[in-house]
């Protein structure tokens, strides 16, 4: 047996001080677009915003169904959308947010496990890492990619093994 270690590095901040200009403004579109969510069963609202490589900014929000499995989160609806608009154009970023009830959490809300893998598709896709933002009230998690959040992962490269 063999031990193995992986390690995430994290990010934390208490505010937006520290992030760039560009952050900042993916954590403010990300909020503005939680009380779009379509959310009439969990109540839990959460705003997603895209950064590209080209200077484009997505948002997208969780939409629920009433047979529950339909739904789908705040990431996803993102990330397929920007593949859909631009399908030859990276993503550099994405800022998360959460607020049950409309209540800004305070903590970060980490992606789901299917949004993680999600993220890596687009990540391996293009061929850079997309800046995981997730923003709490009084916590901002950053992470370097969509790897780290998802660090033993499937990818396209077992299809050919
Ligand atoms: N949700 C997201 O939009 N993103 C996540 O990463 C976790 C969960 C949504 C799905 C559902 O609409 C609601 O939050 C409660 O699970």
């Amino acid at each position: 047996m063999t031990l193995r270690k992986i390690e995430t590095l994290v990010r934390d901040y208490d505010n937006t001080d520290e992030l760039s200009e560009s952050y900042k403004m993916l954590i403010t579109k990300a909020k503005d677009a939680l009380e779009r969510a379509y959310v009439p069963y969990s109540k839990f609202h959460v705003g997603a915003a895209v950064l590209l490589e080209n200077g484009e900014i997505i948002t997208a929000t969780n939409q629920e169904n009433a047979a529950y499995p339909s739904g789908l989160c705040a990431e996803r609806v993102a990330i397929f959308y920007a593949n859909s608009l631009y399908p030859n154009v990276a993503v550099s970023a994405i800022a998360v947010t959460a607020a049950p009830e409309m209540k800004q959490i305070s903590q970060p809300v980490p992606p789901c496990g299917g949004c993680r893998q999600v993220l890596l598709e687009t990540e391996t896709r293009f061929q850079k890492p997309i800046t995981i933002i997730l923003a709490g009230e009084h916590k901002i998690s950053v992470l370097e990619s969509a790897k780290s959040l998802l660090p033993m992962h499937f990818d396209e490269a077992f299809l050919d093994s």
